[in-house]
């Protein structure tokens, strides 16, 4: 299954309605309630770097890892930009293969774990994380909560048309193995001069109406909250605590969010 592979030129552009500010705002707000003296943060699923860049300039020392190399391309390329160095690793969490220890903190923000699609895959990845932090580090990292996969965008259409990208988002939910099979149809507009000799049958020739049309398949696991917390405690975890939606209050059955932040206990 090829995910973020010809998507990740466009994730930007679809995310931009989402405040990342505010979310690094909101991490440095769960760090610090979580009492760890942080200083150095090793994020998993950086992707494009919209939160890895921002905590970088903050003077965080930060090391992404993705398993998508067309997304920490992208990274690379706004990090260079902006003139903010970063250490990215292509990797597949997973097989998590990081030989710093004694971390302050592990991230993974927006969704990177509703991509790791089995509990038992779950514990191998929060255990080399266990291994790796401190004791008294945090390990930090949001879901879209079961509710939101299951109820919100399970077999669930969802579209949208702008001028230079449109697309189709088809879902199917798998209520017995709790997994969201999300079709993504996208359309980028092309530019007429790109685009060589009579390209549709006379008469429908429209020059602003050229699309190129990708499709990527992607699918995320419905963890339920308490299978988290179990699977968190199992790898060694101790102190757990999880909040809805970027607010400081337990999730509620309809939060969309859920944040959690676990301690490594001396
Ligand atoms: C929704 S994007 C989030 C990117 C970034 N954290 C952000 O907030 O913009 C999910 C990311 O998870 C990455 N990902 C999915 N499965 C992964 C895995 N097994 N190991 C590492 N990264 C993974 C994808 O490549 C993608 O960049």
């Amino acid at each position: 299954m090829n995910q973020y592979g010809n998507f990740a030129y466009v994730y930007d552009q679809l995310m931009d309605d989402v405040d990342y500010d505010a979310w690094v705002k909101y991490i440095e707000n769960l760090i610090e309630k979580s009492g760890a003296s942080v200083k150095n943060i090793l994020e998993l699923a950086c992707g494009t770097g919209n939160i890895t860049i921002p905590l970088a300039k903050k003077g965080y020392d930060i090391a992404g890892i993705d398993i998508s190399d067309d997304m920490l391309g992208l990274a690379l390329e706004k990090s260079e930009a902006m003139g903010v160095p970063l250490v990215l690793l292509e990797q597949d969490m997973v097989d998590l293969d990081f030989d710093l220890y004694d971390l302050d903190c592990v991230l993974c923000a927006c969704d990177g774990f509703n991509y790791v699609t089995s509990l038992e895959d779950l514990y191998k990845v929060f255990s080399k994380i266990y291994d790796l932090l401190k004791p008294g580090g945090v390990f930090i990292f949001d879901i879209s909560s079961y509710y939101k996969l299951s109820e919100v965008l399970g077999n669930n259409f969802m579209g949208e048309s702008r001028d230079s990208i449109s697309y189709m988002w088809t879902n199917y939910y798998d209520e017995a193995n709790q997994l969201l099979e999300m079709n993504l149809d996208f359309f980028l507009k092309l530019d007429p001069d790109e685009v060589e000799g009579d390209y549709l049958e006379e008469g429908l020739q429209d020059d602003d109406n050229l699309y190129e049309r990708y499709r990527e398949v992607h699918l995320q696991r419905a963890h339920r909250e308490e299978e988290i917390v179990d699977v968190l405690k199992k790898a060694g975890f101790g102190r757990i605590d999880s909040y809805g939606d970027f607010g400081f209050d337990r999730p509620g059955d309809q939060s969309e969010r859920i944040f959690f932040t676990a301690i490594k206990q001396v």
